[in-house]
């Protein structure tokens, strides 16, 4: 990829007013807030990460050609109690993205990952920015087994890996804010609760017993009207609903052990 590359994947696209490309930079989120006070419409993609992050404070590793790096800075059409709903709609694109260009069909760990046999091939990451939503999203695209490092061999997966071909990062891109557009702008006119079908198809959780980090536990049944995920707790708890939280352990496990 390179600034010609990134500007052609974001002509057209209502969210981007400004795209800019850098071979190496800490982390696109970072260099989101950095550049903020210009507004949203900011996107940001950058070749290696020497600082990506991911969730809870987490490392993202993201190596020079190795997958799609990027940030856009924007605001969602909706109130901002909504604003969490954003990353499964960035993950529903983001998988039809991938599924357009490969033929992978991924599956969705609530909130933000996005799995293959239960190895992760994308994350997102939202976070409020200047009163807008700094999205983050990193894809592995390109990288072979022993390019992850040795941690993560056995937990991450490339669409090369996959599917035998590495996709082009512009490509990915350009289907992904297409789809994401869509999404967003029905968000906006209709709610959540109409990618109810669309996420439950995505889930990779539904009908699987989770335990959150507060000690919670239960089955995934449904998701709720913000896009909630929907337990069935043991008697006498019966039905509860979570809107947030961290999944600490998953039966039967997404990956045979
Ligand atoms: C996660 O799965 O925990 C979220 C990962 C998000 C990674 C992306 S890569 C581009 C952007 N810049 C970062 O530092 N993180 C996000």
């Amino acid at each position: 990829m390179n600034q010609q590359i990134l500007e052609e994947a974001c002509r057209g696209s209502a969210l981007v007013v400004h795209c800019r490309w850098v071979d190496e930079i800490d982390s696109t989120q970072e260099e989101l807030r950095r550049l903020a006070p210009a507004g949203p419409g900011m996107l940001v993609a950058a070749g290696t990460q020497t600082s990506g992050r991911g969730r809870r404070g987490r490392c993202w590793f993201s190596s020079a050609g190795g997958g799609l790096w990027f940030s856009l800075l924007f605001t969602p059409p909706r109130a901002a109690g909504e604003w969490p709903f954003m990353t499964a709609l960035a993950a529903l694109a983001l998988r039809e993205a991938l599924r357009r260009e490969t033929g992978l069909t991924c599956g969705l760990k609530w909130p933000n990952d996005l799995l293959l046999g239960g190895c992760k091939i994308a994350g997102i990451l939202a976070e409020t920015v200047a009163g807008s939503v700094a999205l983050g999203v990193g894809v592995n695209l390109a990288q072979g087994r022993e390019d992850f490092p040795e941690e993560l061999r056995d937990l991450a997966v490339s669409a090369r890996m996959a599917s035998g071909r590495a996709p082009a990062p512009g490509v990915i891109l350009r289907l992904f804010l297409e789809g994401f557009e869509r999404r967003s702008e029905r968000f906006g006119r209709d709610g959540a609760a109409v990618f109810r079908e669309e996420l439950l198809k995505a889930s990779v959780l539904l009908g699987r017993m989770v335990r959150l980090s507060d000690g919670r536990h239960g089955r995934v049944v449904d998701l709720g009207p913000g896009g909630e995920l929907i337990l069935e707790a043991p008697p006498p708890a019966g039905h509860l609903l979570i809107a947030s939280g961290e999944i600490e352990s998953i039966e039967p496990p997404l990956r045979p052990r």
